[in-house]
């Protein structure tokens, strides 16, 4: 298995100097070059982004004639019926090399003159850009008193004119250049119709991907677009330019130095980013988490001696018991997995741990001690405020590691020790497989530190075959997915819910809600069940239901007074319940079981039946469930 301190693409922390500003647009970005017809390669790219969120789409291929762009707002099935009726067809899908863009509209509306590629003034060369070029209206200003006209509202567009007015017949060159001048960031591809064939990638702040395959090379803004071609693959590093042509890869600095980045293999299938069948990403994901799991935990427990083999935080026995707390970051649903992660390493070893929203951490300058650890958590490695924070945590001098599901993201690129969650990749927005993965490694992390500290090899022992029966735990709940799409059925016409938990729980609680209220509408809370009669017990009445996790352990007494509360009231209660419990069943409207195991285990199984009771609810309530309006996968923007 591959270890973080095996990635070829793992890297020391960048110098304060050479990092980027951390505003970047959420686009995908395509480019092909080689034997095929670029069209069908760049519009079935589009297609694997469009998980990413976006709202216009464009292609551009290069031919004898010049540069034909093709674009539009809405969805690239719009763009893909475009192309097919256009009367220039047969130009457009002989070509063998072109770019393509999939654009969620910051600097202006979600336009078609806003959509991506544009042109340079002679519309001899196009680009696609991801990122913010900070002194474009400076740029703009200088081209217009040059008599330069500009169609759109965009900053990408003044940089295309900035590259063309670079150009003088080498691409490469002209793009280097261009952006020596440049301030901001960008992931960009471009080409030139004087240089048919040639693609010119950067990066500086967004991802680029450079797909190698035989006598071709697609580009890409993340990996789904490529692996349905190649699993080797270069990630570029910021301030990376590359000239492509076939095949051949030529990567300079930008000072114009030669640079050697060595390929990586990416190992995802090219049916993992399919939907496999499933009527949703969200609902294969879903069943993908017991071999998700497995994956996570392979190779990576060690029953005999009672811990867990996590060499990618490369951390002694010596240097665990160095650490005295532990700071977990994140964002959404990653910040409530770390929530449980707190728990986990509170309990197991004895050490304090504390969660904090990465964009809370990254401004208010916060207390990192000597003995502090820092976790970064986060499934696309490229979450702005958890890139913040881990650069904040890096510039206090504290250990930080990081837990990410993207190889090579950049997240995984700046931190010295981390564990890839090796979940694969996860299309739906809504995050279910990445979750249950990193709560796996989470309780791999704390049984590490807890050996360390405190916990006997017994133990030790216990929680590592409790950790390696999770996939069994989750299979039990699939098993049960008919009886809770029923169960859903009963809850999919309200407009409010509660989730209420304690302990391990009330985490669960939260995630809980964050996924009902992302792909159904529907307005959900979640809160600690003793919380529920410090404000909330004031909404309860028959039109609000409660969806209480009790499953047996600690404080399930107390709970099951909290479900006696929302009853009393009229509310309608869904129990999360263990298995034969009949005490707990006997409380509530409905159930949903799942199989008894430790609290700090059952969290995961508990997830996975709430993952499942939303899906279904926004499902009859035919809601979009792997796009849910106004919400993207990877949120680079602050
Ligand atoms: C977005 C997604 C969430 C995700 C969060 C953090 O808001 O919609 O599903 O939990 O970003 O993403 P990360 O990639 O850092 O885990």
């Amino acid at each position: 298995m591959k270890r973080w301190n095996e990635t070829s693409n793992h890297k020391p922390p960048q110098s304060q100097k050479s990092k980027p500003p951390l505003i970047i647009i959420m686009c995908g970005i395509v480019g092909y070059t080689g034997k095929r017809a670029a069209m069908p390669v760049l519009v079935s790219g589009l297609k694997k982004l469009e998980y990413r969120g976006y709202d216009s789409a464009g292609v551009a291929v290069a031919s004898q004639e010049g540069i034909l762009i093709r674009k539009q707002s809405g969805k690239v099935a719009g763009l893909d019926q475009l192309i097919h009726d256009d009367p220039i067809r047969a130009t457009l899908s002989g070509s063998h090399s072109g770019i393509a863009h999939t654009r969620w509209a910051t600097h202006g509306p979600p336009t078609t003159d806003n959509a991506h590629p544009h042109l340079g003034p002679n519309g001899r060369i196009a680009l696609v850009h991801n990122g913010i070029i900070e002194n474009h209206n400076a740029l703009r200003d200088r081209f217009k008193a040059d008599g330069h006209t500009f169609h759109s509202e965009t900053d990408s567009e003044v940089l295309a004119h900035l590259i063309e007015s670079h150009y003088q017949g080498d691409l490469l060159q002209a793009v280097t250049q261009a952006l020596r001048e440049v301030e901001g960031t960008y992931g960009l591809t471009c080409m030139s119709a004087d240089e048919l064939g040639v693609l010119v990638v950067a990066r500086r702040g967004s991802p680029i991907v450079i797909g190698l395959g035989d006598d071709e090379t697609i580009v890409a803004s993340d990996a789904s677009a490529i692996i349905t071609y190649t699993r080797q693959a270069i990630y570029l590093d910021d301030h990376d330019i590359a000239r492509i042509e076939g095949s051949h890869v030529d990567i300079r600095s930008l000072d114009s130095s030669s640079v050697t980045r060595t390929p990586a293999e990416i190992d995802w299938s090219p049916g993992a980013a399919e939907k496999g069948g499933y009527e949703h990403y969200m609902l294969k994901e879903i069943f993908d988490q017991p071999e998700a799991i497995r994956n996570t935990i392979r190779g990576r427990i060690d029953t005999g001696r009672g811990t867990a083999i996590l060499s990618g935080l490369n951390l002694t026995p010596r240097e665990l018991v160095d650490i005295q707390r532990l700071l977990i970051v994140g964002c959404g649903t990653s910040m409530n997995a770390g929530l449980i992660g707190e728990y986990a390493v509170e309990d197991f070893a004895g050490i304090p741990a504390e969660v904090e929203q990465a964009a809370e951490f990254r401004y208010r300058n916060p207390i990192v001690g000597s003995r502090d650890m820092v976790l970064a958590i986060s499934q696309s490695g490229e979450t702005a405020d958890t890139l913040a924070a881990v650069r904040e945590a890096v510039d206090k001098g504290s250990l930080v590691a990081a837990l990410v599901n993207v190889v090579g993201s950049t997240i995984a690129r700046e931190t010295g020790r981390g564990i890839y969650l090796h979940a694969g990749p996860e299309i739906s927005v809504a995050s279910t497989k990445a979750f249950t993965s990193q709560v796996s490694v989470l309780l791999m992390i704390a049984l590490k530190i807890a050996r360390a500290h405190r916990l006997s090899r017994e133990e030790g022992i216990q929680i590592a075959q409790e950790i390696e029966k999770l996939p069994e735990l989750v299979e039990a709940v699939l098993a049960s997915n008919d009886q809770l799409a029923e169960v859903a059925a009963h809850y999919a016409g309200y407009n409010n819910a509660f989730y209420i938990g304690r302990g391990y729980m009330f985490p669960v609680a939260l995630e809980g809600a964050l996924k009902l209220k992302e792909i159904s509408y529907i307005h959900a809370e979640g809160y600690h069940s003793a919380e529920l009669k410090h404000g909330p017990i004031a909404l309860l009445e028959e039109g609000m239901p409660v969806i209480a996790l009790l499953n047996e352990g600690p404080g399930q007494d107390k709970s099951l007074s909290n479900v006696a509360e929302c009853k009393a009231r009229s509310a309608p209660v869904l129990g999360v319940v263990t298995q034969g419990d009949d005490e707990a069943r006997q409380a509530c409207d409905h159930v949903i079981e799942i199989p008894s195991c430790p609290h700090y285990s059952a969290v995961v199984p508990a997830a996975v039946a709430l993952q499942l009771f939303a899906y279904h609810v926004a499902r009859i309530r035919g809601c979009a469930i792997d796009q849910p309006r106004n919400l993207a996968k990877s949120v680079t923007v602050e």
